[in-house]
């Protein structure tokens, strides 16, 4: 989303509470916490595949063990009624239900979501479900992947399976997260997996995606009851010129269109915005790509938006002559591809904001997340939003008492919590936040090395130790308002 720059304003710790039916709760997915990839029925997913393949992954790191949550899911239940989660945001590993990407269900892996589902139930924690959080399976990769239409359908399937087994005890659900990193990471940079660096792909994966999402609201509207609410996690780019000039509003104006209209216009206004097609046709033919019917498809209405925030990305022109230092061309904070994940947009310099930054090397800017949501509910009135991810990676050190010291994150999260409230203060209709993330787990490509958990894991015994940050998460739960704890 474009914006006006905003600087960081100070924390107001004396404002008002969150609405007290505010949901608080944290985040997970499959692949990056349940290891036991393949016990009970369960096939390769893309993830597997990738993270298999010498160098594609920190350290050659693997989802193969990962936290053994699929094994401790009752411990780490026990640490989510601890923290006082109202709810619990987890994925559902494709390959578990359908090993092939198609046919009937495994029951056995449908059975490991039902006890997980009993257990958040027996804890009060409300139950969370995200469908796709980008772990295809390998053999739908085979046949094309989500750069082929089939995809689509087989997720609607697959979809319509999970509602069945679990539709009479999870009433919020999310069809893809952050379907931009599946389309463009996954196949226009190629650093997540499959790992494919070709734009038309890229863009016809968006499509596919798109449509996989407007088919299985579809198949959960048919099979869920009524009150149960339904949801996409998207990644919106808070994009910032880096300066007024024509040239970078420009650049933020290409940014935003391959990075958020592709998915808002078609999912939230029933088409593709005009200037994304002008921008793309020579890198794929849209009036052959969307089927009658389609964008009706897409456009099925949502009850609520899900964003996904870390940080703003400040964009510009390529300037005449040599780069200037600050800038690092095809990088916008998702490690170096064999090309920039933005079709297109090879041209566009990102800059990363000075200032402190994550252990990702994210600048740390809360009003961006404040400056998304206003956007949100200025141009979708009506259409309740929901933080489902936001935290930060940081060095945490285990000291030799057992404790995790992490001053740094907990600034973090009273920063983008303060955001939060500033943007309901102002208007938004945000019902709820999702801490990124329960526990530390496998970050993708750069595998074990990022922390960003509540909870410190230690890959070698899998203990979980409580940051200092999840007392801090807890107390402000159980106060429902900022807590001025000092750091
Ligand atoms: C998001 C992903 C999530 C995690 C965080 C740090 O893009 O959805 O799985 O990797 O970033």
């Amino acid at each position: 989303m474009t914006s006006a720059r905003t600087g960081v304003s100070p924390v107001d710790t004396t404002a008002a509470a969150f609405p007290a039916d505010f949901l608080w709760g944290a985040a997970t997915a499959a692949y990056q916490i349940e290891g036991a990839v393949d016990v009970d029925g369960r096939a390769p997913s893309i993830w597997d595949t990738f993270s298999r393949t010498p160098g594609r992954t920190a350290g050659g790191d693997t989802g193969d063990r990962a936290t053994e949550h699929y094994h401790r899911y009752r411990q780490d239940v026990r640490l989510m009624s601890e923290l006082g989660l109202g709810a619990y945001r987890f994925s559902v590993s494709w390959s578990r239900v359908q090993p092939t990407g198609r046919g009937p269900a495994v029951e056995r892996g449908l059975d490991f979501y039902r006890r997980l589902v009993d257990e958040l139930l027996e804890h009060r924690i409300e139950p969370a479900v995200t469908l796709y959080h980008w772990d295809l399976p390998q053999d739908l990769e085979d046949l094309g992947g989500w750069p082929v239409r089939d995809t689509a359908r087989r997720f609607a399937d697959y979809t319509a399976l999970v509602a069945d087994a679990l539709g009479d005890r999870v009433s919020l659900w999310t069809t893809l997260n952050e379907p931009w990193c599946s389309a463009f990471l996954g196949y226009g940079s190629g650093v997540h997996a499959p790992g494919r660096a070709d734009w038309t792909a890229a863009l016809r994966a968006a499509h596919h995606l798109n449509l996989g999402h407007g088919l299985a609201v579809e198949a959960l509207r048919a099979a869920l009851p009524r009150d149960a609410r339904i949801a996409v996690s998207l990644n919106l780019h808070e994009v910032r010129p880096l300066s007024e000039s024509v040239a970078d509003r420009e650049a933020a104006r290409r940014i935003d269109a391959v990075g958020n209209r592709v998915f808002t216009g078609p999912m939230l206004n029933g088409g593709y915005p005009v200037d994304l097609v002008v921008d793309t046709a020579h890198l794929v033919d849209w009036p052959t790509l969307i089927h009658d019917g389609d964008l009706a498809t897409i456009a099925r209405p949502i009850d609520l938006l899900g964003i996904n925030y870390y940080t703003p990305t400040v964009v510009s022109a390529l300037p005449d002559g040599p780069a200037p230092d600050t800038a690092a061309a095809g990088e916008a904070g998702h490690g170096d591809g064999a090309q920039s994940p933005f079709a297109g947009c090879a041209d566009v310099l990102f800059h990363r904001a000075p200032g402190e930054r994550t252990a990702m090397g994210w600048p740390i800017d809360p009003s961006g997340l404040t400056d998304l949501l206003l956007r949100l509910h200025r141009e979708h009135p009506g259409l309740p939003l929901l933080v489902t991810e936001n935290g930060a990676a940081f060095d945490d050190r285990l000291t030799p008492e057992g404790a995790v010291h992490d001053p740094q994150r907990i600034e973090y999260l009273r920063g983008h919590l303060d955001a939060v409230r500033r943007a309901i203060a102002a208007g938004a209709d945000v019902r709820g936040y999702f801490l990124w993330s329960l526990m530390d787990n496998f970050e993708w490509a750069y595998g074990y090395g990022k922390r960003f958990g509540l909870y410190y894991v230690d890959y070698a015994t899998q203990a979980r130790i409580a940051k200092d940050s999840a007392r801090w998460y807890a107390e402000v739960i159980r106060r429902g308002t900022l807590p001025d704890l000092g750091v």
